[in-house]
């Protein structure tokens, strides 16, 4: 992990490739810090931007504003645009198409940094533009639109990008923007172990709860944890060892999730600490009607699995149920999806 302290000025100007919630919080906030920023978009979020501006807040009560006047939200990417940085931040099922756009307007060797979830949207980014040069990123908290321009960050944590000589001139403009960043010579046990941490994602969007409801709900831990023990077990073949990003190490994570809930709340403690009505992102894309990301989720689990001749049946039910679910829009509730998922 490299750390470096020096000016918090920007080192250039920053492009957004995907304004929603994670690109409009991190762009946001880079913003505010003195960053130039561009948000590139889609038509009815860069209309609350130019209308409202941008609010930022957190669970730390932090808030932050921009003057509508002073956010550059655009719809393509400007054709003489030189970002020194680029934040990817669509979702995974737009990543060929973004970069595809990112390389053909911006030069080569432009600095573009994922910060998506799954494992492979840097590579994918990377192969679709080999032009740029892409790092793969990771965002450990959520953040949700809780009204139009309106972005807040509902957990905690610093973010990840993997170590590279252009990316650490940005440390402290990171910091200064409120986004603690860390590099890392490798950043594959990081993004596997968010990804194993994602695994209850579509948990929480076939609940229709709130995230913390959700978590304080065994029937619902058990099937995350059903999950999770698959997705360990396809990364120890691989001899991948996914990152500790929680106070718990990832191997004991299943474990914890099937205690009892009076234990379970002992044990993950300020693990709890979840706004109230924080969401994950895949419920709201499934109250929405768009795409998720279950492919870069069990998808990637069951993938990896395969090439190490691992069954991952509960991986695979989920993604059967999750492409079923908009046919038939419903809240599951615990017992019923640990059923479906065919654990005992
Ligand atoms: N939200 C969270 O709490 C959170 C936390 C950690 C990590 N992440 C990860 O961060 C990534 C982004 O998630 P998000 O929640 O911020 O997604 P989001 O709110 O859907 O934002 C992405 C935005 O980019 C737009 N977009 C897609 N392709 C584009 C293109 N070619 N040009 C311009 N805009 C484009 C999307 O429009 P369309 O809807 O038309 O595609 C959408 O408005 C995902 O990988 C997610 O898993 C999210």
């Amino acid at each position: 992990m490299t750390r470096i302290a020096a000016s918090a000025a920007p080192p250039g100007p920053v492009l957004v490739m995907g304004a929603g919630a994670i690109g409009c919080y991190l762009g946001g906030c880079l913003q505010a810090a003195g960053a130039e920023v561009t948000f590139v978009g889609r038509p009815r979020v860069l209309a609350d931007l130019r209308a409202r501006g941008l609010r930022l807040t957190d669970l730390d009560g932090h808030e932050r504003t921009l003057a509508a006047e002073a956010i550059c939200a655009v719809e393509a990417i400007p054709p003489r645009a030189r970002p020194a940085l680029v934040l990817l931040t669509v979702k995974s099922a737009a990543t060929a198409d973004a970069a595809q756009t990112l390389g053909e307007a911006l030069p080569p060797g432009t600095l573009v940094v994922s910060m998506q979830n799954g494992a492979s949207n840097a590579q994918v980014a990377q192969q679709t533009a080999s032009s740029l040069h892409v790092l793969p990123g990771m965002v450990p908290f959520n953040v949700a639109e809780l009204s139009p321009g309106h972005f807040h960050r509902g957990t905690s944590g610093a973010l990840a990008a993997q170590d590279d000589p252009r990316l650490r001139p940005w440390l402290p403009c990171f910091e200064a923007a409120g986004l603690h960043l860390e590099l890392h010579a490798d950043l594959r046990g990081i993004q596997w172990a968010k990804l194993l941490i994602n695994l209850n994602n579509p948990v929480n969007a076939l609940s229709g709860l709130p995230l913390r409801r959700q978590l304080l709900d065994r029937d619902f831990r058990r099937c995350i944890a059903a999950l999770q023990r698959e997705g360990l077990a396809a990364l120890a073949a691989a001899g991948i060892a996914p990152a500790r990003l929680t106070p718990l190490p990832p191997a004991s994570l299943p474990t914890v999730l099937e205690l009892p809930t009076p234990l379970f709340r002992l044990v993950a403690g300020r693990t709890l600490r979840i706004d109230a009505k924080a969401r994950s992102s895949m419920a709201d894309d499934l109250a929405r009607g768009r795409p998720t990301e279950i492919d870069a989720l069990c998808g990637e689990v069951v993938r990896l699995g395969r090439r190490h001749d691992l069954p991952m049946p509960v991986n695979e039910k989920m993604i059967e149920l999750m492409q079923q679910a908009p046919l038939h829009p419903r809240p599951w509730r615990g017992a019923e999806l640990r059923r479906a998922l065919g654990i005992g």
